[in-house]
């Protein structure tokens, strides 16, 4: 049984065999309906929890189907509903749940729930989003890049805007599959210290963007984040949009991502997200097929 609670957590060998299954398993199945089962069922008789304590479309609907898929059952939980949200222990729940389900998957606020999840847990805990990181967004956004643009090895990825938690993953990301990050946004807004050294930073947007690979966009306000901080944060990152401009500095067949959902028009511009060097679909499609082989690798399959 492995966790999946973060990619700093797991072993590059790991990662790029999560990453390589991914990719199979998508192919296999190209073309079929989304509903039809894959050929091989490793979830058949398996149920899993999927508790949400923030909203969700893409993390909910992906594993759902996901789960489905691979032949199990899934139930959709959401944290307020649960004694989780009135005062349970998180140790307790995790040892309650472990009874009836076979495979946890959590988005919550603080990392401790996650961790404490995990440790009391029987069954194997994935991380689908912290105010801390966001691991299963970053396997689909490495696959995306190696779909279009093969191995991200050696690439440079271009970060534009704040050093949130979508940030925190990628830059534990730029460690195992050894691409070069550069993070640009204000000072203010810089990534936890405990990233330094998993980066680099330039601080102007024009300079930073030269000869990209990939540019990285994400929302000015994160769900953790106060709504009274909204004005300030756009203040201080209107000149880190992503816009035409901006992406003609990056290589031409440079990508642009944004793990969704925008605020369209003001972190990036619909030209960019509509253009040419747009992948944020398959971003979005490819956090069906990584996180199936996540769920594989937690229950050894
Ligand atoms: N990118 C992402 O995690 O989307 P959701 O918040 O819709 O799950």
């Amino acid at each position: 049984m492995n966790h999946f609670l973060d990619i700093n957590a797991t072993s590059a060998n790991a990662l790029r065999e999560i990453i390589d299954h991914a990719h199979t398993m998508k192919q296999a199945r190209a073309g079929q309906p989304k509903g039809m089962l894959d050929a091989d069922q490793p979830l058949a008789n398996h149920m899993v929890a999927l508790i949400f304590e923030k909203p969700s479309t893409r993390t909910r609907v992906s594993f759902d189907v996901g789960v489905r898929q691979m032949g199990g059952q899934t139930m959709v939980l959401s944290g307020a509903d649960m004694q989780l949200g009135h005062g349970e222990t998180i140790a307790d729940t995790a040892r309650v749940l472990s009874r009836y389900v076979d495979l946890i998957m959590i988005r919550t606020f603080e990392e401790q729930t996650l961790l404490e999840m995990a440790e009391y847990a029987t069954v194997p805990v994935i991380n689908g989003l912290t105010n801390r990181t966001h691991p299963c967004q970053i396997m689909a956004d490495v696959m995306t890049f190696e779909e279009h643009n093969g191995p991200i090895k050696g690439k440079k990825v271009v970060w534009c805007g704040d050093g949130n938690n979508v940030f925190a993953s990628f830059a534990h990301a730029a460690e195992k599959f050894e691409f070069d990050l550069v993070f640009t946004g204000p000072e203010p807004l810089d990534p936890e210290p405990a990233l330094n050294g998993l980066y680099r930073t330039v601080r102007n947007p024009d300079e930073a963007v030269q000869a990209a690979d990939l540019v990285v966009a994400d929302t000015w306000v994160s769900m953790h984040d106060p709504q009274s901080a909204r004005e300030r944060r756009h203040n201080q990152l209107r000149g880190y949009q992503v816009n035409d401009a901006l992406m003609d500095k990056a290589k031409d067949d440079a990508l642009f991502m944004h793990c969704l959902p925008a605020h369209r028009d003001e972190e990036a511009t619909s030209s960019v997200m509509d253009g040419p060097h747009s992948v944020i679909f398959d971003e979005a499609e490819n956090r069906l097929h990584a996180q199936k082989a996540i769920m594989r690798y937690c229950l050894g399959r």
